[in-house]
């Protein structure tokens, strides 16, 4: 069975996450496969000529290898890490900017604003609510995360979403995510920005859109 993940962002990292060990198991099978082949097709016994292209003392190597394997290997390197660079460019484009539907008004996704301080979040809800440690989301709605810092940099993430920006004093960096679940997730600082950076912590509060609608960012 699928196990749904706790966010689309959190979807999003493990998806990129299962191409990059997919291809690591492929490609590391396939070396580890061949050099095991060579080593045993091609070990020495007593009867083994010394190779004519051995290299003597005193003189350069004899060139050896194909042209034809080298431009194979390349070629197929430049491809793998083609998907790998182009997969994770793109994740990362995904998770910085909103879904389009969110620019319409009024906006069916939530923005709120982040600010971080030595050492607190203070959260800013539309409306004008605020809070400080605490975001509280409801389920299944797109969420934009509007970050920016009081002080010095600092940098705002929920481990389980598996997202992360940088607060920064004077820039507003956006981040958003949907949440699947209902649940506390950790929020945490991760610049080091001072003696109370570890303790730098929040809560993400997920809750079913019903229990947000009726008691607002309050729950
Ligand atoms: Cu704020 Cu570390």
């Amino acid at each position: 069975m699928k196990q749904v993940a706790v966010s689309n962002t959190a979807e999003l990292f493990f998806s990129l996450f299962n191409i990059f060990t997919i291809l690591a198991i492929l490609v590391g099978t396939f070396v580890l496969g061949l050099m095991a082949y060579l080593v045993l097709r091609f070990r020495e016994t007593a009867s083994s000529p010394e190779p004519e292209d051995a290299p003597k003392l005193g003189q350069l190597p004899a060139p050896r290898g194909k042209l034809r394997t080298v431009v194979i290997s390349v070629v197929l390197s430049t491809i793998i890490l083609g998907v790998l660079v182009v997969g994770t460019f793109s994740a990362i484009d995904q998770i910085n900017t909103p879904p389009q539907v969110c620019a319409q008004t009024p906006s069916p996704c939530l923005t709120v604003q982040v600010e971080a301080g030595r050492f607190f979040w203070n959260v800013t809800y539309p409306g004008g609510r605020e809070d400080t440690n605490l975001l509280v989301v409801p389920k299944g709605t797109t969420v934009i995360l509007k970050v920016t810092s009081l002080d010095v940099f600092h940098s705002f993430g929920i481990e389980d979403f598996r997202i992360k920006t940088d607060a920064i004093p004077g820039r507003i960096n956006t981040i958003w995510f949907v949440a699947n679940e209902a649940g506390d997730y950790l929020i945490r600082c991760f610049e080091l920005c001072g003696t109370g950076h570890a303790a730098m912590i929040g809560t993400l509060q997920v809750v079913e859109p019903g229990s947000f609608q009726s008691c607002g960012a309050g729950c």
